[in-house]
C-alpha cells in the first residue's frame, strides 16, 4: 500500500525549509487570512486554550533515574535515520527545567497543558512494578501545572514504546495492548487522583504507518501485515486501557473524562477521474476510517478490509475485541496539519505501482506551504471537523494539535517575529469557529507546539514552538505567536 496517503511526517530530507506567509506572494492567498480576527471572536468565553508537547520531544535525560531505551532512542542511534544525526537525549532539557516551563505557559494564560507521559520512565522495559522515580515527575508536572491554575492533559502513548517490547514483537503483537493496559494502571494510580482528562494515544496512524509500514519513524520496520497488526493492537490497547481507568476511578470515585486523540488528514482528488476517487476513498479508509469506525461503530470498514485482503492481509480481529475497542468515549482529539490532494496515476500515468498495488500519488495544489513543505489549507480542516461533527456525533471535539514549522530567524536578542506562524493558527482557529458555526461541537484549542523541540526524523531543525529555543544554550524565548496567542485568549475570554 503506497504511504503517500499518510499526511503527516513524509521521509526526512524532502523538507526544503521555504517558509511563505499565509495570503504572500507565493501561491494561492490561504482563504481565510483577512476574517480571522472576526472569526475567532465568536468562539464561546469557555473555550480551552491550550499547547501541547510529547514526553520524547521535550524531556531530555533519558537515561535518569531508572528510565530505559525506548524505540526512539534506538531509531536514533541507526545511521541516516534522523537528520543531522540530531538525538532525543537532551531534546528542551524539560524534565530539569519543568518549573520555569510551566511558568511560561501561565504568562500566556494557558487553560490547559497536553504532555504524554513516558513509558518507558513509568515501567521500564514495558513490565513490572512502577518506577517510583519516573513517576515523580509527572507527580511534580501535575501539581506545578494545577498550582499554576493549568489543567493537565497526559497522554498515555506518543511513540515512545519501550524497546523491550518491540523487542518482544512490538504493537503487531497482541500482548503490547495488555502491558499497555497495565501501564495506564500504574500512571493512573499515582495521578488518577488529579488527572481529570486521559488521552490513551496519540495518532496511532502514524505509529502505523510511519512506524510499521515506511519504516521513517522507530521502530523502523515496513511491512504491511504488521502495520495492519499494529493499528489494531493500538486500538484495543486504547480499549483496554481506557476499561482499566474506568475500573480504578469508579472504585475511587474520581470521574475523568477518557479521549483518544487521531490524526484526521482531509484528501481531495486531482480531477473526476474514478481512479483519483478511489484514490482518495483508500487514503481515506486507511488513515481515518480506520480508526474511527471501530471506535464508533465496532467495526472496520469493509472497503479497508478488502483493500487489505487484496494484498493478502488481515486484520488480527478476536472476538470480543470489537466491543472493547467501540466503548464510549468522553472526548476526541484531533490532530492537523494539512490535507492532500491525490491522483490516482503515476507521472507516467500508469494507476499500478511496481508491486501491482494501486498508484495514490500527493499533487501539491500550489498554495503556500510551511518548512516541512506542508500546504497551508485552513479550509479543508474546517470542512473535516464539520465532517467528523456530522458523520461521527455524539462527543465533544478538541483539537489537540495543530502549528507549522517555519524557517525562524531570531534577532540578536533571540526574538522571532514569527507573523507566519501567527497567520497559520489563526487562520486554523477561524476554521474551528466556521466548524462550530456549523454544528461540530469543538470546545478547545492546543497550538503545537510549546517549545521548539525535536521534531522526529528531522531532528532540531524543523521549529514548531511559539517558545523560541536556543538548542546551544537551552534558553527560551517566547515569539511572537506566544504574544499572539496570549492576547487572542484573553480577548476571547473577556468578550
Ligand atoms: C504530529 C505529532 C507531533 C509533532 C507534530 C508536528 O503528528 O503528534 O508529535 O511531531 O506532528
Amino acid at each position: 500500500m503506497d504511504t503517500t496517503v499518510a499526511p503527516d511526517h513524509a521521509a526526512p530530507g524532502s523538507g526544503t525549509g521555504s517558509a511563505t506567509v499565509p495570503g504572500g506572494a507565493a501561491g494561492t492567498p490561504a482563504p481565510f487570512a483577512e476574517p480571522s480576527e472576526q472569526l475567532i471572536g465568536t468562539l464561546p468565553t469557555d473555550f480551552l486554550w491550550g499547547s501541547a508537547t510529547s514526553a520524547y520531544q521535550i524531556e531530555g535525560a533519558v537515561a535518569e533515574d531508572g528510565r530505559t531505551d525506548s524505540v526512539w532512542d534506538t531509531f536514533c542511534r541507526k545511521p541516516g535515520a534522523i537528520d543531522n544525526g540530531d538525538v532525543g537525549d537532551t531534546a528542551c532539557d524539560h524534565y530539569h527545567r519543568m518549573p520555569a516551563d510551566v511558568a511560561l505557559m501561565r504568562e500566556i494564560g494557558l487553560d490547559v497543558y497536553r504532555f504524554s507521559l513516558a513509558w518507558p520512565r513509568i515501567q521500564p522495559g514495558g513490565r513490572g512494578p512502577a518506577n517510583d522515580r519516573g513517576l515523580d515527575f509527572y507527580d511534580r508536572l501535575v501539581d506545578e501545572l494545577l498550582g499554576s491554575g493549568i489543567e493537565p492533559w497526559p497522554t498515555l502513548f506518543h511513540w515512545d514504546l519501550p524497546q523491550e517490547l518491540e523487542d518482544a514483537g512490538g504493537w503487531p503483537n497482541r500482548d503490547t495492548a495488555y502491558r499497555f493496559a497495565d501501564y495506564a494502571e500504574l500512571a493512573y494510580r499515582r495521578l488518577g487522583d488529579r488527572v481529570t482528562t486521559w488521552t490513551t494515544l496519540n495518532e496511532p496512524s502514524v505509529v502505523t504507518t510511519h512506524g510499521y509500514l515506511s519504516g521513517v519513524h522507530a521502530p523502523g520496520r515496513t511491512s504491511l501485515a504488521d502495520a495492519a497488526a499494529a493499528a489494531h493492537h493500538q486500538l484495543l490497547g486504547h480499549g483496554l486501557a481506557g476499561a482499566r481507568l474506568r475500573e480504578l476511578a469508579a472504585q475511587a470515585g474520581n470521574p475523568f473524562q477518557l479521549a483518544i486523540t487521531l490524526n484526521l488528514g482531509p484528501a481531495t482528488p486531482e480531477t473526476d477521474a474514478p481512479e483519483d476517487h478511489e484514490a482518495v476513498r483508500r487514503a481515506d479508509g486507511f488513515n481515518n476510517r480506520l480508526y474511527m469506525d471501530p471506535l464508533w461503530h465496532q467495526r472496520y470498514p469493509d472497503d479497508v478490509v478488502a483493500d487489505l485482503a487484496a494484498q493478502g492481509v488481515r486484520i488480527p480481529v478476536l472476538d470480543g475485541d470489537l466491543a472493547v475497542i467501540g466503548a464510549p468515549i468522553d472526548a476526541l482529539g484531533i490532530n492537523f496539519y494539512f490535507g492532500m490532494q491525490l491522483s490516482g496515476r503515476a507521472e507516467d500515468g500508469s494507476i499500478l505501482d511496481a508491486n501491482g498495488a494501486p498508484v495514490s500519488r500527493h499533487v501539491l495544489q500550489g498554495l503556500p506551504q510551511t518548512a516541512m513543505d506542508w500546504e497551508i489549507m485552513p479550509a479543508d480542516f474546517a470542512k473535516l471537523l464539520t465532517r467528523v461533527g456530522r458523520e461521527y456525533p455524539g462527543v465533544p471535539l478538541y483539537v489537540t494539535e495543530n502549528g507549522a514549522a517555519f524557517a525562524d530567524k531570531p534577532d540578536e536578542n533571540g526574538f522571532v517575529h514569527d507573523v507566519d506562524r501567527a497567520a497559520y493558527i489563526a487562520d486554523h482557529i477561524a476554521a474551528v469557529a466556521v466548524a462550530r458555526q456549523e454544528g461540530a461541537d469543538l470546545r478547545g484549542y492546543f497550538v503545537w507546539s510549546m517549545f521548539d523541540n525535536f521534531e522526529w526524523a528531522y531532528g532540531y531543525d524543523k521549529r514548531f514552538g511559539i517558545v523560541r529555543v536556543d538548542f546551544d544554550t537551552l534558553q527560551r524565548t517566547p515569539k511572537h505567536s506566544a504574544q499572539w496567542y496570549a492576547e487572542t485568549i484573553r480577548r476571547v475570554r473577556g468578550h
